[in-house]
């Protein structure tokens, strides 16, 4: 399918809607010191819509909390005896980045990954670097989004494609404010293809496939309505809360754990499974590539972890050790750079069950062998663009590390 370029433009928030205030709102990072804290957490993450979930690990959440739910909040911890910091949200948190900011911005190779960009500039650099290597590198759709925006996929290989080879899939940013997804992927695609002639035996043997924004219609919100937005942009007629947790979506277990129902939580896993046209995007090359696709990745943010199916129960996958001891290895690569080191494990075991996720249907129900979910670093959704390169350098070591071991397969 040849890629259609949507010449978006930039809409000012102005236009047609307010930017949503994050004004008095706190950041609770709550340590579970006991077991009850750590179950009503999960009961809150359910059940509440007035509290964002950030993070919610079995020995820690971290939380943001409108100022009218606060003194209630308190009160439930301090029953519950819960260990907890506050920290207010910093000057850049919650504001959308301007369109003025977006217009400096520098077009060329070398600066993109000083800063954040919009749909349109991730589009201009993907493109730009299929037109710098032609040869390996073909721009395809992986599908369209809820509101018509392209989902554009990467595919890496060398001789064209006239070999059936293997395929090494990493996908980025189904969840809107996971910002540090889409250049890291994008930074392992560049320096690939600075560097192809490393790459000659594994791509003999493996096409790359790279999709660095699963949710484009959630990010564009981001940038311009609401720093914090995680869903898709899914409107549902008569109905004011909008979207579809896209990471909630897929089918195996849909709905069984750890996903709501409700319209206006941040973890509604839509009226079926498979609902939404990004997580049908994503089906449709996983299942009619099964046989070939050897190492799924779905990459997000934060909390530097590695999970391995599964996720909708804490029993342990057929194949845990090989799983778990990939991601040691690349784990290891990533902490050469500068010692970043991350936790592996079941998200069920390491987080909380739930069910929907990409990395449990694609181990699950096509059989791919290595099927992960990535956390990224960072302390919050809005990590510092400083940051961009070196997580972008230290993950690129881990990415390589889990390619290499599709030829085991
Ligand atoms: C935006 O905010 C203004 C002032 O608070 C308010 O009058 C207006 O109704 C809001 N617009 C929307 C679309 O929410
Ligand atoms: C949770 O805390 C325990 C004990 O301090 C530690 O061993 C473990 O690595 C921590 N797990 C995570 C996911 O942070
Ligand atoms: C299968 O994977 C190839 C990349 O190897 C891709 O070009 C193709 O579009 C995929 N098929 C479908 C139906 O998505
Ligand atoms: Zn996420």
């Amino acid at each position: 399918m040849r890629l259609n370029l949507m010449l978006l433009i930039c809409v000012g928030v102005t236009v047609s809607q307010n930017v949503t205030s994050y004004h008095g709102f706190k950041k609770y990072i709550i340590d579970h010191t006991n077991e009850n804290i750590y179950k009503y957490m999960i009961e809150l993450q359910m059940t509440s819509t007035n509290i964002d979930f950030w993070l919610l690990s079995k020995n820690q959440s971290i939380v943001s909390v409108s100022p009218e739910v606060q003194a209630v909040f308190e009160d439930r911890l301090g029953a519950l005896e819960a260990p907890y910091d506050i920290e207010p949200f910093s000057d850049n948190e919650g504001v959308c980045e301007s369109d003025s900011e977006y217009r400096r911005s520098t077009r060329q190779t070398s600066g993109f990954f000083k800063r954040f960009h919009r749909y349109s500039g991730i589009l201009d650099y993907i493109y730009a670097i299929a037109a710098s290597y032609p040869k390996y590198v073909k721009i395809e759709s992986l599908g369209y989004s809820n509101e018509g925006r392209v989902i554009p996929g990467i595919s890496i290989s060398i001789n064209g494609n006239h070999r059936e080879r293997k395929i090494a899939y990493i996908q980025g940013g189904a969840h809107g404010r996971e910002w540090i997804c889409t250049p890291t992927i994008l930074y392992t695609v560049s320096e690939i293809l600075a560097n192809i002639h490393a790459f000659r035996s594994i791509l003999q043997n493996t096409r790359l496939y790279f999709v660095p924004l699963v949710n484009p219609d959630g990010y564009e919100y981001t940038h311009t309505v609401d720093r914090f937005w995680r869903k898709n942009r899914h409107r549902f007629p008569g109905r004011q809360c909008v979207g579809v947790d896209i990471n909630r979506n897929f089918g195996l277990y849909w709905g069984s754990r750890g996903s709501s129902n409700n319209h206006c939580s941040e973890i509604f896993n839509g009226l079926t499974p498979f609902s939404e046209p990004e997580t049908q995007a994503v089906r449709t090359f996983l299942e009619k590539n099964r046989s070939r696709v050897k190492l799924v990745l779905d990459v997000h943010s934060f909390g530097k972890f590695f999970f391995y199916p599964y996720g909708y129960t804490k029993a342990s996958p057929p194949t845990k050790h090989l799983l778990h001891t990939v991601a040691q290895r690349a784990s290891n690569a990533i902490s050469n750079y500068r010692g970043t080191r991350y936790t592996i494990g079941s998200s069920s075991n390491l987080l909380y069950e739930a069910s929907g996720g990409l990395d449990d249907w694609a181990y699950g129900s096509l059989g791919i062998p290595l099927s992960y979910t990535v956390e990224l670093p960072g302390n919050g959704f809005s990590v510092p663009s400083h940051e961009i390169l070196h997580i972008g350098r230290e993950t690129y070591a881990g990415f390589i590390e889990f390619i290499r071991h599709v030829t085991l397969f």
